[in-house]
């Protein structure tokens, strides 16, 4: 394997020192820039991407070839796992993903099971054609949605706003719920192993709606099968350690629950402020994060103002990984990004000096 010319971003998340704050943005490689846009409507649709190792190979490298940033994502989806278990992912036009068969009734949730990885090879394919042509450039990040996050979209049918379906499973048969996140750990375990043999260097699991459960549900239902899962997860390649990122949105008043569960590095989103979750966490592990992504829409001036802040919050030292405390808008200017960039490596600089 060719070696890595810039590996700030696994240092980071090992807590070794570093010369500036790497950054990669949470969905980098999206609509907000045209040439993805061109890409899409090539492919014919968003699945056409994710399902063709040359696309997707082509819309990963888009963001880096405009912004130096210090990691790249494979391209895909968190919901191509449950459309392998068969419940059928399909995207109408300005409503985002939906499944035409969710879970809801029993006989469907107990026939539920791990798929065959074969059916994800399309995404295992991505990773190696990624890797081939980032050719040591940065880090190649892999991904997997949560169990419960997955399980939110499977028996919802889609993105909700009240969880209804889910909830009331959840609190009068938690025992389906525990039967299907129990499938969604052991697939993505296998999910993110293939991924890592495939060539990813670090993995991020992404619990988007953890932060929709009470405090005792969010141990139960969300953060005990992420354990399960970074338990299972191999954690070398190629003689260097592959660094696990695990992102709850709303998790902020849990983090040293979520600290503790064996990953190397929690995610936080832009509510929480990264001095105090250091002070909580930050012997523990690394943190990513937390510009709030709507600060894009801002001025440059002021998108620098609170890189300053975040930057100067986190303090001194290694153990940080700039990001967005969530996804990057569709309507962002790609100058704006541009600038967010550049800003927390030239900023970053002083505080990382001996
Ligand atoms: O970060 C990256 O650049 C890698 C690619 C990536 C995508 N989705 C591409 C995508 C990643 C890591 C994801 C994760 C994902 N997908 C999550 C977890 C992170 C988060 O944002 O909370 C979730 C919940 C999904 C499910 C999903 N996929 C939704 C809700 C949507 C529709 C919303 C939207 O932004 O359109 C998608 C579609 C999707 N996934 C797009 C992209 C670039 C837009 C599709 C398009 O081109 O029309």
């Amino acid at each position: 394997m060719t070696e890595l010319k810039n590996d700030t971003f696994l240092r980071a998340l090992l807590k070794q020192p570093v010369d500036y704050t790497p950054i990669w943005m949470m969905r980098q490689a999206g609509r907000y820039l045209p040439e993805y846009r061109a890409t899409r409507a090539r492919a014919g649709s968003f699945m056409g991407l994710c399902t063709s190792p040359d696309y997707a190979t082509e819309v990963t490298l888009q963001p880096l070839d405009r912004f130096p940033l210090d990691a790249a994502i494979l391209f895909s989806d968190i919901l191509t796992v449950p459309d392998a278990m068969g419940l059928g992912l399909y995207f109408a036009e300005g409503e985002g993903p939906k499944f035409e068969r969710p879970l809801r009734d029993e006989a469907a949730i107990k026939a539920l099971a791990v798929p065959a990885l074969d059916s994800l090879r399309y995404v295992f394919d991505a990773v190696s054609s990624i890797r081939r042509a980032l050719n040591g450039r940065v880090p190649l990040i892999g991904f997997s949605g949560s169990p419960f996050t997955l399980a939110c979209y499977m028996i919802e049918g889609g993105g909700s706003a009240d969880f209804r379906h889910v909830k009331a499973m959840l609190y009068s048969r938690p025992e389906l719920m525990h039967h299907i996140l129990d499938v969604n750990a052991q697939t993505v375990t296998d999910y993110l192993n293939a991924q890592i043999d495939a060539g990813a260097q670090a993995v991020q699991i992404f619990d988007t709606w953890g932060g929709a459960l009470t405090h005792a549900a969010y141990r139960e239902f969300s953060l005990a099968y992420m354990q399960k899962i970074v338990a299972g997860l191999k954690r070398e390649a190629d003689g260097r350690r592959v660094p696990v990122i695990v992102f709850t949105k709303g998790g902020g008043q849990w983090l040293e629950d979520i600290a503790a569960i064996g990953a190397d590095c929690v995610g936080l989103d832009w509510t929480t402020d990264i001095g105090l979750a250091r002070a909580r966490v930050g012997d523990q592990v690394a943190l990513q994060g937390n510009l709030d992504p709507n600060a894009l829409f801002a001025e440059p001036a002021a998108i620098e103002r609170e890189v300053a802040r975040i930057l100067a919050a986190y303090g001194a030292g290694s153990g940080h990984v700039f990001n967005l405390g969530h996804g990057i808008s569709q309507f962002v200017d790609p100058a704006h990004a541009g600038v967010l960039v550049e800003a927390v490596h030239r900023l970053s600089r002083p505080y990382h000096m001996a």
